[in-house]
């Protein structure tokens, strides 16, 4: 096939048609790790970037690079074109625009298949980064797994709130927590999340002095009818909370759909890797997502620790 007669822009509105397509795509591909509310927030993301190639002839999608911006890192989340016009050379092309318009002094971050790896590794990102692996479970297999692991009265010196109603005192405490594990500010990014529609989000207090020990979260992600949610994150301050909230996240997501799956994406360097990933071995097979590739050497200021499921969404970066 020859390339259609196209046109390239920079920065579609966030109520452009194109988003819309681009969604759909991205859900086609199957790309589990990029949830609904990634694909649903970045059109509105204050740090959304894009380049984009269209039809001449209806401006309907052919192309695009998306990333955003923040904290001196660009992060590409989507570098896609519609299959019929792909090795054409229209991504070669936006991808040149991209790479333009980041300002020089960032560090270019991105997550590559594995195919891509050689050549991203050869262009824009030769510095090699940590790997994310993932596997599926149904909710049934999750909540029997967190049983063996933690006995059924644990929750009895914790209390559990949902993202969308803690205090407003709660809410800044809430950030506070989020800021010291991912070294960020994603009050942006949290802000959207917290009213994003297909989300189960809770924030674990203790008792004792009301302080946040744990925030873990589940999403949806590919198409809606496909029943599969994406854990995203859980930031627990110990193994126990971490199972503890997983148990929590897996009973929601059975008494919504008992047939779904739950995809459980895992990071090389984080706690979970080291704690989780041997235990869900035992149930499903792990394999490799991606590998995350940089311009330079970052130093993520992530705590690696307290991390059991990265939130894993380009529209706000931690891993
Ligand atoms: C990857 C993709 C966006 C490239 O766009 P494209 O228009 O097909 O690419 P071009 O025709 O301009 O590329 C020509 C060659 O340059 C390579 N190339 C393209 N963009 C590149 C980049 N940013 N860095 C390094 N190499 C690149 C291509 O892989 C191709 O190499 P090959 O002939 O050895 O296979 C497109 O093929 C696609 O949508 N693939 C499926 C989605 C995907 O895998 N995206 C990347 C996820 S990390």
């Amino acid at each position: 096939m020859s390339a259609p007669a196209w046109e390239m822009l920079d920065d579609i509105p966030s109520n452009s048609p194109i988003w819309k397509q681009w969604q759909k795509l991205v859900n086609d591909e199957n790309w589990t790790s990029d949830c609904s509310a990634t694909t649903g927030l970045t059109p509105t993301l204050s740090t959304t970037r894009s380049v984009w190639a269209v039809d001449k002839k209806d401006s309907s999608y052919i192309g695009c690079v998306v990333w955003n911006e923040y904290d001196s890192i660009a992060l590409i989340g989507f570098y896609l074109l519609t299959p019929a016009y792909r090795k054409l050379g229209i991504g070669s092309k936006l991808w040149k625009r991209a790479i333009e318009r980041i300002p020089k002094d960032y560090t270019i971050a991105l997550r590559s298949v594995p195919v891509m790896i050689p050549r991203y590794s050869s262009q824009t990102t030769p510095v090699r980064g940590p790997t994310l692996h993932y596997c599926t479970v149904k909710a049934s297999e999750a909540v029997e797994l967190c049983n063996k692991l933690l006995p059924a009265d644990f929750e009895s010196g914790y209390s559990t709130k949902k993202l969308e109603e803690l205090s407003h005192e709660e809410w800044e405490e809430f950030l506070k927590f989020d800021r010291k594990i991912t070294g960020k500010d994603r009050r942006e990014w949290l802000t959207a999340y917290r009213s994003h529609e297909h989300k189960f989000a809770i924030v674990v207090f203790s008792k004792n002095d009301h302080s946040i020990v744990c925030y873990a979260s589940t999403v949806m992600t590919s198409h809606l009818h496909q029943h599969r949610y994406k854990i995203a994150p859980i930031y627990a301050i110990d193994d126990s909370l971490g199972v503890f909230s997983l148990r929590i996240l897996a009973n929601w997501i059975g008494s919504q759909y008992p047939d779904a799956t739950i995809y459980c994406h895992l990071m090389e360097g984080t706690r979970g890797f080291e704690f989780l990933k041997p235990k869900l071995e035992q149930i499903t097979s792990v394999t490799i997502s991606g590998t995350s590739l940089f311009s330079k050497p970052y130093n993520n200021p992530l705590d690696l620790s307290k991390v059991y499921f990265p939130n894993n969404s380009s529209g706000h970066y931690d891993i």
